[in-house]
């Protein structure tokens, strides 16, 4: 793959080698897998326990740790672990080591409020779920396609603690003004440290495209800004090794509120590159970069920013859900057959019911709002595939083990044969949830979302 003269020369006021650079590009790229904290409660996650974990279900992988993510790991190309049932499942999330780095550094406690601003399709949502108990992260997108992705991939995590929205970050901002303890913008750029991952980056590429996404970069840090909280913390991070679109939005941020600073990290510990000074802006050094040359994942840019503290804050309280009363009857009379759970913080939006919805969603488009229980249709509730996932074995007391074949079938779209009595049943497969089916007379009625369905 050459790379033009024209990109190499527009990196020269950064301190990137562009001989070594080059080379990089002679090299493969790393591929990463990160395990979901949801589905293993039980075993540290470690490379070790993970790798006999995944050898004792005979998938021969080799795991080496990736230095700035506990849960991610390096992996070797031949085990295909996105054609896996326990991909569908919901184990484990395929990302770009690299794009591991921005979240570790946001500094997320379990009861913060986290809005992912630019989202899809949710590697880094469902990273930040992950450190979350009580707290929760709103993850929003632009693009509506790109938005049921990334409610697909929350979904198929078990992830309970996350609305997916759809919107513009200015129709966000005055609903959370000063809103978010933690905020991450990982901003569309012109993708630069992703061109040996992605030859079609290179095509779209042009000596404009950094500066036409510094202007949009600039208008969605505007919105962040306003969105986070006194003494909170936002990241912003890129794919790409322009000023324009890095320090040059930091510094941006910095000159323009007066109450942000950015926060120093260990450079030298994860072998990333300090940011670069401009117009004599020493605090920028403390922005990482990350070249493929040093580490081992693809090129990216993050900055830590701290907006400091002001007394007299107060954050508005959540106001009162809607959500249909009659539904929520239908749902608690299904939970009290099968399972002692409790919910609350109901949502309807139409048929739908959601629960864990902790704030105000009126007046912007929601995808999900916490749980997806289920539907009622005529006054009969169904329940959803991404309330399985946030099941575990125990929580439901009508469950079905499958073998491999069966739930292969079962993705694909097919009914198993049972001797169970009529009713609702939690399949799992190696005791993970798969999906509910309905058994009618000695058959699982498939229920497995039919955008879902695929042969593995
Ligand atoms: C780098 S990607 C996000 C990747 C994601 N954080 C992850 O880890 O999976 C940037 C996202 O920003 C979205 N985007 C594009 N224009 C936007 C805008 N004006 N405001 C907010 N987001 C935008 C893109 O559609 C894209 O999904």
């Amino acid at each position: 793959m050459e790379l033009e003269k024209e990109f190499l020369d527009s990196l020269k006021n950064t301190n990137i080698d562009t001989e070594k650079l080059k080379e990089s590009f002679t090299k493969k790229q790393f591929l990463g897998v990160r395990f979901n904290r949801q589905k293993f409660k039980n075993i540290e996650i470690n490379a070790q326990n993970m790798q006999n974990f995944m050898q004792n279900n005979d998938i021969l992988c080799k795991f080496s740790p990736i230095l700035w993510c506990n849960d991610g790991f390096y992996y070797n190309e031949e085990v295909r672990l996105g054609k896996h049932i326990f991909h569908e499942l919901g184990l484990y999330y395929l990302q770009e080591p690299s794009a591991m780095s921005p979240v570790e550094f946001l500094d997320i406690k379990p009861n913060d409020f986290v809005l992912d601003l630019c989202a899809a399709p949710g590697g880094k949502t469902t990273q930040i779920a992950n450190k979350l108990e009580n707290g929760f992260v709103l993850a929003n997108e632009i693009v509506p396609s790109r938005a049921k992705i990334l409610c697909e991939n929350v979904q198929r995590l078990g992830i309970k603690n996350c609305i997916v929205t759809n919107n513009s970050p200015q129709e966000l901002e005055n609903k959370f003004e000063c809103f978010f303890d933690k905020i991450l913008v990982d901003a569309p750029c012109s993708g630069e440290g992703m061109f040996r991952k992605n030859n079609d980056a290179i095509l779209e590429w042009n000596i404009n495209s950094p500066k036409q996404c510094m202007a949009r970069q600039i208008e969605i840090v505007k919105s962040a800004y306003k969105m986070l909280k006194p003494n909170g913390k936002m990241v912003y991070s890129t794919c790409t090794f322009s000023l324009e679109e890095n320090e040059t939005v930091v510094k941006f941020l910095l000159d323009s509120f007066d109450d942000l600073e950015l926060v120093e990290i260990d450079h030298k510990k994860y072998g990333f590159e300090n940011g670069v000074a401009i117009d004599g802006n020493d605090s920028l050094k403390k922005s990482a970069r990350l070249y493929p040359y040093n580490i081992d994942g693809e090129g990216h840019f993050f900055a830590v920013l701290h907006k400091k503290d002001n007394d007299s804050f107060v954050r508005r309280n959540k106001q009162t859900q809607k959500f249909n009363k009659q539904h929520v009857a239908i749902f608690e009379k299904f939970l009290s057959k099968y399972s002692s759970n409790k919910y609350d913080n109901y949502v309807s939006i139409g048929d739908y019911l959601y629960a864990g919805c902790p704030v105000d969603i009126d007046r912007i488009k929601v995808l999900n709002a916490g749980i997806f229980l289920g539907e009622i249709k005529k006054d009969v509730f169904i329940p959803s595939w991404h309330f399985s996932h946030t099941l575990e074995k125990d929580e439901f007391k009508n469950t079905l083990e499958l073998s491999e074949t069966q739930a292969k079938q079962y993705i694909m779209g097919l009914e198993v044969d049972t001797n169970l009595s009529d009713g609702w049943v939690l399949l799992t497969y190696k005791d993970f949830s798969l999906c509910f089916g309905k058994v009618v007379a000695g058959k699982v009625k498939n229920h497995y979302p039919k955008y879902l369905r695929k042969q593995l």
